[in-house]
């Protein structure tokens, strides 16, 4: 199922579900979002993701991320947000005016400074959990200057993108990619629903092998002895990170380092 997706202002939303016309599966809006997941709908099966997606459902972590969880990045290089999203702008700047997919938003952050500032035709707001949006929901509804905003809320798993092929112009991803289960599976997909022309910009925090023996690189060779450990983040050295970003057909890498702080950017050709 790919879902032909047009952000709508937030009263839309409240709407109970709909089919999709093309596979027939029924999918359910939980008032505040969209959800979009394979699985919405579903009353008796039940699935886990890895822990480092499951972590971010909690409600006690979803309620703490921007109370202090967040804020503790910048000690690791993160700039911090004002900071990270001024960079972020300067790499969207080809595509403004455009739609812009802020994937795995958590509680909404970045979603509302995008929308805040006029850049974007409309704005969705996309995360797996959803105590996340729920948080994300109620900081927009306390933020009066987001009322007339084009800004929606949607569930979805970053794995299956419920969008169009070549339909996004713009798709952030902050502070994500480590706790992503399939990281290639999910640039694959950005990479399918940017629009030609269109941007992909990512923060994460680099591993860095030459300074900790137990980085995710320096324990590559154990992990093909003892197989995948799903508990943790997936760290990525910077040649990585374009490496991944070439593969999924992106150009024009570049990137911003502070630290274990890395902004990377790659465009659809
Ligand atoms: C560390 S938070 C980042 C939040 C925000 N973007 C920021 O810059 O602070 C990581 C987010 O990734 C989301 N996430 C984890 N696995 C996901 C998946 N499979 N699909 C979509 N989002 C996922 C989590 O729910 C969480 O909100």
């Amino acid at each position: 199922m790919i879902f032909s997706f047009y952000a709508c202002p937030r009263p839309a939303i409240y709407r109970s579900g709909f089919k999709c016309s093309k596979c027939n599966k029924s999918f359910t809006s939980k008032d505040i979002f969209l959800d979009l997941t394979v699985t919405s709908g579903t009353k008796e099966y039940s699935e886990l993701k890895p822990a480092r997606t499951e972590l971010f459902r909690s409600p006690l972590v979803s309620f703490l991320y921007e109370r202090g969880w967040r804020q503790n990045f910048n000690r690791s290089g993160f700039p911090g947000l004002d900071e990270e999203f001024q960079m972020a702008q300067d790499y969207f700047q080809p595509v403004a005016g455009g739609m812009l997919l802020d994937v795995s938003c958590g509680s909404g952050l970045f979603t509302r400074k995008f929308a805040k500032s006029g850049s974007y035709s409309a704005v969705i707001a996309l995360d797996f959990s959803e105590n996340m949006l729920r948080q994300c929901y109620e900081f927009i509804q306390q933020d009066d200057t987001l009322v007339n905003t084009n800004l929606a809320l949607v569930r979805a798993d970053i794995s299956r993108l419920p969008f169009a092929s070549c339909s996004i112009d713009a798709i952030h991803a902050g502070a994500a990619i480590h706790c992503w289960p399939s990281p290639s599976n999910a640039v694959a997909e950005i990479s399918r629903v940017l629009k030609p022309g269109g941007v992909f910009v990512a923060t994460t925090f680099l591993s860095s092998p030459r300074n900790n023996p137990f980085s995710v690189e320096a324990l590559r060779p154990l992990r093909q002895i003892v197989g995948p450990v799903n508990t943790s983040y997936n760290y990525f050295t910077e040649g990585e990170l374009e490496d991944l970003c070439k593969s999924c057909g992106l150009v024009n890498y570049s990137s911003k380092v502070q630290r274990s702080f890395i902004m990377f950017s790659g465009q659809k050709p």
